[in-house]
């Protein structure tokens, strides 16, 4: 990658790694994707109710917290899916303990294609990876796949279309990402199959640089 073009962003050689963590600036990363992201996911997660016999899947789980959140919450065995290698060390040293009590697995593997049987989850969460995701309507489509009938996913995002904004588009070109409006994620989820979309929005910061950023957080019903 070349980074001469990216002028706003600080140290875009960490952030690079927010698509694919790796190596040791990877890690770096998800340390730092761990704290600034609890915001997020506190705010995102008092819009759901999870239940101590749901089944969880957290895909992109990153550094692991929020599959080790989860175990607090559900008695159920919590996965974690992630494709970046450096990711799922991270989400095992993190849930170590659940691991070995055969209450958690971490699997190194792509959204596009789980090795999950149909109709396997009641909730699948998806924390600040869908603007990853290679073919968005189908991922969502296999998500539809794994999740029962009347499961939910459940999309929080710390970013929204900001028109004109030079950062925003640079962090675009940098991660070569997509930030889907309400209404794109909308639409997507429909044409997935999903029904009973409920969309909270909240005006708040960037947890990286502080900037005015809006949060969604968004729940579909297979
Ligand atoms: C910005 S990080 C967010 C990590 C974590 N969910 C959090 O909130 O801190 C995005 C994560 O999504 C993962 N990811 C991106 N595309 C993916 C894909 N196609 N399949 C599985 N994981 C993916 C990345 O490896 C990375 O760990």
């Amino acid at each position: 990658m070349n980074y001469e073009n990216i002028h706003i962003i600080e140290e875009p050689e960490l952030l690079a790694n927010a698509r694919n963590p790796k190596g040791e600036l990877g890690e770096k990363l998800i340390e730092k994707m761990n704290i600034n992201h609890e915001g997020l996911a506190q705010w995102s997660l008092s819009h759901i109710k999870i239940t101590r016999n749901d089944k969880i899947l957290d895909i992109g789980c990153g550094g692991g917290v929020n599959v080790h959140r989860f175990l607090q919450i559900t008695d159920n065995i919590v996965y974690g899916l992630d494709y970046s290698k450096v990711a799922c060390e991270k989400s095992c040293l993190m849930n170590e303990d659940a691991i070995c009590e055969g209450r958690c697995e971490i699997i190194q593997g792509s959204v596009s294609s789980m090795p999950f049987d149909d109709n396997t989850f009641d909730i699948v969460t998806a924390f600040e990876t869908v603007y990853f995701w290679p073919d968005f309507l189908n991922d969502l489509k296999e998500v539809f796949r794994i999740l029962k009938y009347d499961g939910m996913i459940f999309i929080a995002n710390e970013a929204l279309p900001k028109e004109n904004d030079e950062r925003q588009m640079e962090l675009i070109e940098l991660l070569d990402m997509n930030i889907y409006s309400q209404e794109q994620l909308k639409d997507y989820l429909q044409k997935a199959g999903f029904s009973d979309i409920n969309i909270n929005v909240k005006e708040s910061r960037d947890s990286f640089t502080g900037e005015d950023a809006d949060w969604i957080c968004i729940t579909a019903k297979k």
